[in-house]
């Protein structure tokens, strides 16, 4: 059959039942994405015959005799389409997965459907910006600056990769070709819990096309923790590649690999398994009671790194500085409460994936989805016993991430196939395994009380605290020490009292989740001190004021260590008058017979994780004259690429567009940690500056110049050498992610509720953030905005459901509602004016943050506008419903 596709004809027949968007990307069009493959987030959208459709869920037969018009098409012949210039003049886009789509919805669009974006971007989901750089984007709003030289920090600099994710050219981890390709698909456990007692490949290896089958007697014996960290010392050595137990439904029970992936599909199908079904766990109030079943009873505690296995508690802390008993004694008033949070997902809209193959050398080479490239290959190598320069991990641009990709769950089965087959591999994730397979965010059970007295000092904090960390420990045990840290460290008080656990069961594992705990027990604890400053009939704003830290105090929770952790700049105080600013505006109209209410909440996070996070980076001048930084770390929208750009360029005083910047491949650089713990700017960042200074110093030295300008070393007699007659000149810098400083956080809402439906509006909503120097405003302010979506998600609808045998029922974005364009709220981003002394040029992080204050928040105001103290997340329309129903 013939297509047109972007004016040229294909003639080929596509395979039966083959999709569109399948059968675009085998002729060369990776801008089309994949999100869901169900129709549900847009990310595939393409024009047929003018007209956008979803090609995941258009037959590609339906095509013949049709014009096709994917982004890479969509420009003409002077240049971008108008929308696609619109969304690089506001950088309508964090990660860019979701932006090809986007813009062919946007392009499609009349005058009508402009004018009801709600309605119009029904179709399109993008989990990163809250929609708020998109709608300026449509709308023709300008933000992107172009400063001149020595000028780039502190602008709305674009990102570098703009113009490649416009047009769809921007290289996802799938998007490339790569001759003699197999595909690996998974057979997963339908049970809980159960011992595989015989598994029959004689079908699958029957199945033409199909390469290997892999199972637990293929896999090393090796235990690992699919949690990337520095120092793994509290991640559980408790996964192998392939295991005999399965310990949830959903977790891999064999791996097929064939040429195509219908092939390893079918071959899963024909898997015989033999299970002995084994009683489960499901909760952790299961889990916890005597005699329970266990997840890793099997196992040594210290050989393993589990608390302890017997009681199916894979971590837990218990400490008290001072005396709580003696604190809650001298309070005028106390107020004690239970919070629940759910498991969420993290949803990136590109799902985990790898694709392995072996180089010219032999070596191991492996492009991921990652956002620790440095420590997955330190993973494989000692997995595989093998030495680590005989492993290459890379990324492209990864599609989102949230911390989602700061673990090893695709890598060790390619690598396995890779060994097996000596043929390229690629694993990539359905939607449906992104929700069954890979962790969510832990749900947390958090008892919190607290007291204080007349005069709204705090006198007592105590939290008991479950969290749930699902068959494998990975994150559990340092995500519990981490939420039950900043959130109350922030906070002055004599007496404090930790009892926390992370507790195994029989589910999908929990793993790292933007904000990493703190989310969960700001919930707690910021709820609570609303009720506090209700009962004293104080100011909620004032009695954070009397209560929270201040420069030159430490930071004090029970089980910390964080003796490197210090306010190395404060502007909690500048966030809090912001919030009072907000609170001070008058009212906006409400429904007439809504409830209408206010709240606030705050929040402090470390900038960067504890025990070390190191980042090295090379500054290199290049015989054209332009500068190459090469940096470990990974970009997946966190704008990290473009603040250390900026940061190059300002130091050796030139123009962004002059620095080229390489990064996330594990042959670029000795060592970097990972994109994760908000360190993208801090760290890296700071071993970005600390090579361009080196560099500056050394292009100066060897030519006897006193400044360096945008193309030219300027000498001390005026004149000036070309850079292209210098080069190649290199120097390296790096650093070690400690000591680390705090941000701050504040948000506060003004909301109406319909008593009669549940139904919640938000009226206004404010967030003020204390970010350091803020390196670029318009990417700054993006974070916080999706931040902010991506909580309101999970404040307002976002729950996974599991059913009574353990299995994920929430396996689509049909079930799963993630916030649309209709969805979010303007956010006004506030931010303060501060100078940070450890961070580069005087940032802080700004990533996971803004996501912690706002459920609290959204809480206090449900409170004052009803009367009633929610205390689960999420307020659905029904919960609230229902709530105000029974106490009317
Ligand atoms: S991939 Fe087609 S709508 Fe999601
Ligand atoms: S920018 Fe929209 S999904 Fe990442």
């Amino acid at each position: 059959m013939t297509v047109t596709i972007n004016g040229v004809d294909h003639d080929r027949a596509p395979r039966p039942g083959q999709c569109l968007r399948t059968f675009l990307r085998e002729e060369g069009c990776f801008g089309v994405k994949k999100g869901c493959d169900t129709g549900d987030c847009g990310a595939c959208t393409v024009h047929v015959d003018g007209v956008p459709v979803h090609s995941c869920v258009y037959p590609a037969f339906r095509a013949r005799g049709r014009r096709v018009t994917t982004i890479e098409g969509l420009a003409g012949p002077d240049g971008l389409h108008p929308v696609q210039q619109r969304f690089l003049d506001a950088q309508g886009f964090q990660c860019g997965f979701c932006t090809a789509g986007l813009i062919m919805t946007t392009a499609a669009l009349d005058d009508d459907q402009l004018a009801d974006l709600p309605r119009a971007l029904k179709g399109n989901l993008c989990r990163c910006t809250g929609y708020r750089a998109v709608a300026d984007a449509i709308h023709g709003v300008r933000t992107v600056d172009q400063p001149g030289a020595g000028a780039a920090v502190g602008a709305n600099l674009g990102a570098p990769a703009g113009p490649q994710v416009v047009t769809g050219t921007a290289d996802y981890t799938f998007d490339l070709d790569v001759p003699g390709l197999l595909h690996l698909k998974v057979l997963r456990s339908p049970h809980a819990h159960a011992r595989i007692t015989a598994i029959d490949t004689a079908g699958a290896l029957a199945v033409p096309g199909v390469r290997a089958v892999l199972t637990h007697e293929d896999a090393p014996a090796r235990h690992f923790s699919t949690a990337r960290h520095e120092h793994p010392v509290e991640d559980p050595a408790d996964t192998r590649v392939l295991d005999d137990v399965v310990r949830f439904a959903g977790q891999r029970v064999a791996a097929v690999v064939a040429d195509t992936e219908g092939a390893a599909e079918e071959g899963c199908r024909r898997l015989r398994v033999t299970y002995e079904v084994l009683p489960a766990a499901l909760t952790p109030q299961e889990a916890m009671r005597p005699g329970a079943p266990l997840v890793h009873g099997d196992k040594d505690p210290v050989a393993h790194r589990i608390a302890r296995p017997d009681g199916n508690i894979a971590g837990e802390l218990h400490d008290e500085l001072g005396s709580v008993a003696a604190g809650f004694a001298e309070a005028d008033v106390v107020y004690e409460a239970t919070f629940r949070t759910p498991r969420v997902q993290h949803a990136s809209l590109e799902t985990h994936g790898a694709i392995g193959w072996l180089d010219g050398q032999g070596r191991l080479t492996l492009r991921s989805s990652t956002q620790t490239p440095f420590l997955t290959r330190r993973a494989l190598a000692d997995l595989f016993d093998l030495p680590r320069e005989d492993v290459r991990v890379l990324t492209g641009r990864v599609g989102g991430g949230f911390g989602g990709k700061q673990e090893m769950l695709v890598e060790d089965l390619v690598a396995l196939a890779v060994r097996a087959t000596g043929r390229p591999v690629k694993h990539e994730y359905t939607r449906a395994e992104q929700f069954t397979s890979a962790t969510t965010r832990h749900a947390f059970t958090v008892r919190m009380k607290a007291g204080a007295r007349r005069d709204g000092t705090l006198t007592a904090i105590q939290l008991h605290v479950v969290t749930d960390t699902g068959a494998y420990g990975n994150h559990g045990p340092a995500v519990m020490y981490h939420g039950c840290h900043e959130s109350i460290a922030v906070y002055r008080c004599a007496n404090k009292k930790v009892d926390a656990y992370a507790v195994y069961t029989h589910t999908v594992p929990a793993g790292a989740f933007r904000g990493y705990g703190l989310g969960q027990v700001s919930f707690a604890v910021e709820s609570v001190l609303d009720e506090l400053a209700r009962r004293l009939g104080m100011d909620p704003v004032l009695l954070r004021e009397r209560n929270v830290v201040r420069p030159g105090e430490p930071l004090t929770a029970p089980g910390s260590h964080a003796d490197d952790l210090l306010i190395a700049s404060y502007g909690l105080d500048q966030c809090l008058a912001a919030v009072r600013t907000a609170a001070a505006a008058p009212a906006g109209d409400a429904p007439a017979g809504w409830l209408v209410g206010e709240g606030m909440a705050m929040a402090m996070i470390a900038a960067g994780p504890p025990g070390g996070h190191h980042a090295d980076a090379a500054v290199t001048l290049l015989p054209d004259g332009r500068y190459e930084v090469a940096v470990g770390t990974a970009e997946f929208g966190n704008g990290s690429t473009t603040v250390h750009a900026q940061i190059a360029a300002d130091t050796l005083g030139t123009t962004a567009d002059r620095i080229v910047v390489r990064q996330s491949d594990t042959d670029l650089v000795g060592h970097d940690t990972g994109a994760f713990g908000s360190t993208g700017v801090v760290v890296a960042g700071r071993a970005v500056l600390e090579a361009a200074r080196a560099l500056r110093a050394r292009i100066l030295a060897a030519t006897g110049g006193s400044t360096l300008e945008s193309s030219a070393v300027r000498l001390p007699d005026g004149g000036t050498i070309p850079l292209a007659e210098v080069a190649p000149v290199r120097a390296e810098g790096r650093w070690a992610g400690t000591p680390r400083s705090v941000a701050f956080n504040a948000h506060w809402f003004r909301i109406a509720v319909d008593p009669g439906t549940g139904e919640l509006r938000i009226l206004r909503s404010v967030h003020s953030a204390d970010a350091g120097r803020v390196m670029n405003p318009l990417q700054c302010r993006g974070q916080v905005e999706g931040g902010v979506a991506q909580a309101l998600g999970s404040a307002l609808a976002e729950h996974m459901g599991l059913d009574g045998a353990g299995r994920v029922t929430t396996t689509g974005f049909r079930q799963y509602h993630l916030p649309t364009f209709a969805d979010v709220p303007v956010t006004e981003v506030v931010f303060a004016a501060t100078e940070d002394t450890i961070g580069p040029l005087g940032a802080k992080s700004m990533s996971e943050s803004p996501y912690n204050p706002v459920a609290p928040a959204l809480a206090n105001a449900l409170r004052d506008a009803t009367g009633v103290r929610f205390t689960e997340l999420p307020f659905t329309r029904d919960r609230v419903w229902a709530r105000l129903a029974a106490d009317s």
